[in-house]
């Protein structure tokens, strides 16, 4: 697992999206991202416009899988994923909408919605590198701690300390944040080729400790992490307080071979 400590959320922003923007480089341009909503990776996205608007990135062909969407929102609702993705991807990084895929969240169709997304993901080869955020309880995606850390995409209860912290997203009222949602599962999330977590703030201090030097536990669903082969987890000073070994996260960060730095 590659830990990289920035000085503030700006520079976690511009250093996910050197990595994400080197990785895409190498795939090329049919390249298949996997995206998170949430607070985290928007200054990620904002930087990955900016590439694009510059002339450095071209991510036209490029194809994406969100992590997660809420079960019974419509999708027109401005929370809903399948919009949020739209509004902080699809528009601004200048993806086709059509080859931007957000897990179906009807609750008619919900017994098969898990398999027909994991065919899609497979349809598409893979996802090369998914982006990541991380809640205050170690969930990733929307793998609740308790998630078997072979999952696959299926529904699940969010718990309710993640629908007190999505309150916010819905005019502060607890009760307006669905009770369920379908979610990539944790192997599906360990299938991709490169995993980015970022994370900033005090808020995943206790979570960003969890996920890279405590146990492998599904108490803390994002320690899987720990088994995935190119893991790279991208933190804040403040995030990263909790850590035990910032100073070897921090030379290894800076003796890295010319071939992987980032154009940053
Ligand atoms: C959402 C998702 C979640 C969030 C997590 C952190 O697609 O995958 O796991 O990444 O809840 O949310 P923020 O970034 O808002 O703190």
């Amino acid at each position: 697992m590659e830990v990289i400590i920035c000085q503030d959320p700006a520079e976690v922003g511009l250093v996910s999206a050197a990595k994400v923007a080197k990785i895409a480089a190498a795939i090329g341009p049919s390249v298949v991202l996997g995206v998170a909503t949430g607070s985290s990776p928007l200054a990620t996205y904002e930087n990955l416009r900016a590439l694009v608007q510059a002339g450095k990135l071209d991510l036209s062909q490029a194809s994406a899988f969100a992590l997660d969407e809420y079960v019974g929102l419509p999708i027109e609702h401005p929370e809903s994923y399948h919009a949020t993705i739209d509004r902080t991807v699809t528009v601004p990084l200048g993806l086709d909408s059509q080859r931007v895929h957000v897990p179906d969240g009807d609750p008619a169709g919900l017994e098969t919605a898990g398999e027909r997304y994991e065919a899609a993901i497979k349809a598409a080869g893979g996802v090369d590198v998914q982006i990541l955020g991380v809640g205050a309880n170690g969930h990733i995606g929307f793998n609740e701690p308790t998630s078997s850390l072979s999952s696959r995409t299926r529904m699940k209860t969010l718990a309710p300390q993640t629908r007190v912290d999505n309150a916010r997203f819905f005019g502060n009222s607890i009760d307006a944040v669905p009770r369920h949602c379908i979610t990539q599962g944790l192997g599906t999330i360990l299938a991709a080729r490169h995993a980015l977590l970022v994370a900033t703030g005090a808020n995943k201090i206790a979570a960003v400790r969890a996920l890279v030097e405590g146990p492998v536990t599904s108490l803390c669903p994002a320690s899987v992490l720990q088994l995935h082969r190119r893991a790279t987890i991208v933190v804040d000073e403040e995030a990263a307080s909790g850590l035990s070994l910032s100073d070897y996260y921090r030379t290894v960060f800076d003796n890295l071979p010319d071939w992987q730095r980032l154009d940053i």
